[in-house]
């Protein structure tokens, strides 16, 4: 009869470990989804990218590609790794929408200096741009992504659009 009764007993202890044991584990299941929330969406696309994107003295940007997802927020940093100077080797960098003619853009740009070479009766083909920076400097810019599909980027400095251009490529949710 007494070891009937310390077997009833350890029984009960068991149960109960078991019980706490899985209570707790649901609610550290919650509680981690509730501070993933924020950072991520349903599908688990992040909802911001970042880029820097650098131009040299040798009128080239080093990023042939960007890539981002519709509505993704994106920050794109442009660094100025030269030493040259804003008037003779400045560079922005210019998100156009499609169906943007780059060469029209880019030789009506020549005259729009005071407006950071974007000119204004094409301004409407411009999703976003930074300003012109010489060599050292850098900039940073903040956007939402546009919808889906191909963009070009380019920097409209007197003469540079033909070198550096690229793909800005926006993927579907
Ligand atoms: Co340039």
């Amino acid at each position: 009869m007494k070891n009937y009764r310390i077997y009833l007993l350890l029984f009960t202890v068991v149960i109960m470990m078991f019980s706490c044991t899985g209570v707790s584990e649901n609610q550290s299941e919650v509680s981690e989804d509730v501070e993933k929330a924020p950072l991520v969406t349903e599908e688990s696309v992040p909802v911001s990218v970042s880029f820097t994107i650098e131009g040299n003295d040798a009128m080239q940007f080093n990023l042939e590609e960007m890539r981002v997802v519709e509505g993704q927020t994106v920050t794109l940093t442009l660094k100025h790794v030269g030493e040259m100077s804003v008037e003779t080797m400045g560079h922005n960098w210019v998100l156009l929408k499609p169906g943007t003619d780059i060469q029209e853009f880019g030789t009506a740009a020549v005259s729009a200096k005071d407006n950071d070479y974007i000119p204004q009766d094409m301004i409407d083909q411009v999703i976003v741009n930074t300003k012109v920076i010489g060599g050292g400097e850098e900039i940073s810019i903040t956007f939402d992504a546009p919808k889906m599909g191909y963009y070009k980027f380019i920097c409209s400095f007197p003469g540079h659009f033909g070198a550096m251009q690229g793909d800005f490529i926006v993927e579907p949710k």
